[in-house]
C-alpha cells in the first residue's frame, strides 16, 4: 500500500471500526484537445501519478457517511432523501448515488472516506477523480453490473445535474481508462479510443499551478458550449447532416463566414483547428516526434488563448515564460481554462533549471507563487488489492 492508501484505510478503520475496500483514482493531464469534446471530437488525455484514495464500505443504516480527509469534514445523508448538500464536495457523492439510482441500480447504506493529492481548482480533475473512485466503490460492493464507460457516464451526468456544469466526458472517461505511459486518444461520440505511447524518460511532463481559478469558469465554459451550438445550428441549413461542429469541414465553415457572427465564427474554427491537432499529434507520437508534438501544443495554446479566449492573463504568462527556458519541447494551457495549469513538455536534464527559473519569473511578474509538479502518466481507477 502506498503512504495514502494506508491513511485512507487507517481512518476507515477508526472511525467506522471495520475494513474498508480501497479504491485508487488518477487526475488527468490532457495533452491535446481541449473544448473538443463536448463538440462530439477528439481528445488525447493521460491519467497521472496524483490520485484521490477512497475507502468505502456497506452499512445497514441506509444512510450515506461520508468523511472528508483533507477537508476535515462529515456529512450524513438518508439514502432514500438525497438534497443538495452545503458542503461542495458531498454534492458528488450525492450526484453519483442519484445517478445510479435514476439508473435503477440498487444501493443499500455505505459509508465513505477519501482524501489525496490532486490539487483543487488546478484543473487536474480532482472532482472526476472523486466520481470513478466511488462509482468504482459502489459497483464492487453492490455487484452492479456496470461497464467502465457507463461508469464514465454517471460522473458525468453528476457534474450536470449537481454540481452545475456542463462538462464533456474527458475527465471521467481518463479516469476510468487511463493507461501507464500512454496517451488515450478518445473519439468523443463513439467512445471508441486509441492508446499512444508517450516516453517519459528522456521528457517530463510539467504541470506548472497558475494557483488562479478564476470564478467565471463554470459560466464561460457554458457560454462556449452554447456558441459552438449557435455554430451548428447556422451550418446545419446547408447539410441537414451536420448534427455537431465534430460533421463540420473547414471549408464548409469558410464558405460561411460571412454570414456568422464572428465570434461564434472564431469558436468554431478553433473546435475544428483542434481536432485536426489530436489526429496529427497522434501521429507524432506514434513516430515518437516530439518536437513536431510540442510545435503543435503552442498552436493549440495560441488557439484557446485568441480565438476560443478561455486563458487568460496567468496562463498567458506561464506559456511565455515556459517558451524562454532552454529543454522546452512544447506547452499550453489546459482543460477548461481561466486558471489552473499549463502542461509543459521538458527535457528531463533541463527539469530542474525550468521550474526554478519559471517560478521565479512567475511569482516576479504576478505576486503569486506558482506551484510546478512533475508528473508521471499512471494507470486509471482501480481497487487497490490487499
Ligand atoms: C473541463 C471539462 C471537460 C473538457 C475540458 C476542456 O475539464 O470537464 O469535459 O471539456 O474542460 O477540454
Amino acid at each position: 500500500m502506498t503512504m495514502l492508501e494506508n491513511k485512507i484505510y487507517e481512518q476507515f478503520r477508526s472511525k467506522f471500526d471495520r475494513e474498508p475496500l480501497l479504491i485508487n483514482s488518477p487526475g488527468r493531464v490532457n495533452l491535446m484537445g481541449d473544448h473538443t469534446d463536448y463538440n462530439d471530437g477528439f481528445v488525447l488525455p493521460a491519467a497521472i501519478d496524483k490520485v484521490i484514495v477512497l475507502g468505502i464500505g456497506g452499512n445497514k443504516l441506509g444512510k450515506i457517511r461520508a468523511f472528508s480527509a483533507d477537508m476535515n469534514e462529515s456529512v450524513v445523508m438518508d439514502l432514500n432523501d438525497l438534497h443538495k448538500s452545503d458542503k461542495h464536495w458531498a454534492n458528488y457523492i450525492k450526484g453519483v448515488a442519484v445517478e445510479l439510482q435514476k439508473k435503477k441500480f440498487k444501493l443499500k447504506g455505505f459509508d465513505v472516506v477519501f482524501g489525496g493529492n490532486i490539487p483543487i481548482g488546478a484543473g487536474l480533475s480532482s472532482s472526476a477523480a472523486l466520481e470513478g473512485a466511488l462509482t468504482v466503490g459502489l459497483g464492487k460492493l453492490f455487484k452492479l453490473k456496470l461497464g467502465r464507460k457507463e461508469m464514465a457516464r454517471i460522473g458525468q451526468l453528476t457534474e450536470h445535474n449537481h454540481v452545475g456544469v456542463n462538462c464533456g466526458i474527458m475527465d471521467q472517461f481518463i479516469n476510468l481508462h487511463g493507461e501507464p505511459d500512454k496517451a488515450l486518444k478518445l473519439d468523443c461520440r463513439s467512445l471508441e479510443y486509441d492508446l499512444y505511447p508517450f516516453h517519459q524518460e528522456d521528457t517530463k511532463i510539467v504541470l506548472c499551478n497558475s494557483r488562479v481559478s478564476h470564478n467565471l469558469a463554470d459560466s464561460e465554459y457554458n457560454v462556449r458550449r452554447s456558441q459552438c451550438e449557435k455554430g451548428v445550428q447556422h451550418l446545419k441549413k446547408y447539410d441537414p447532416q451536420i448534427k455537431n461542429l465534430r460533421d463540420v469541414s473547414m471549408e464548409l465553415l469558410q464558405e460561411h463566414k460571412g454570414e456568422m457572427d464572428p465570434v461564434v465564427f472564431r469558436r468554431c474554427k478553433f473546435v475544428l483547428e483542434e481536432n485536426e491537432r489530436v489526429h496529427m499529434g497522434c501521429e507524432d507520437l506514434s513516430k515518437n516526434d516530439l518536437s513536431a508534438f510540442g510545435r503543435r501544443m503552442f498552436e493549440s495554446h495560441e488557439g484557446l488563448s485568441k480565438d476560443y479566449e478561455v486563458s487568460c492573463e496567468e496562463l498567458d504568462i506561464l506559456v511565455e515564460l515556459a517558451k524562454e527556458q532552454e529543454g522546452l519541447i512544447g506547452c499550453r494551457m489546459m482543460g477548461g481554462g481561466f486558471g489552473g495549469c499549463t502542461i509543459n513538455l521538458v527535457k528531463e536534464s533541463q527539469v530542474a533549471s525550468f521550474t526554478d527559473a519559471v517560478s521565479k519569473a512567475y511569482e516576479q511578474r504576478t505576486g503569486i507563487e506558482a506551484e510546478i509538479y512533475v508528473t508521471r502518466i499512471n494507470g486509471g481507477a482501480h481497487i487497490v488489492e490487499s
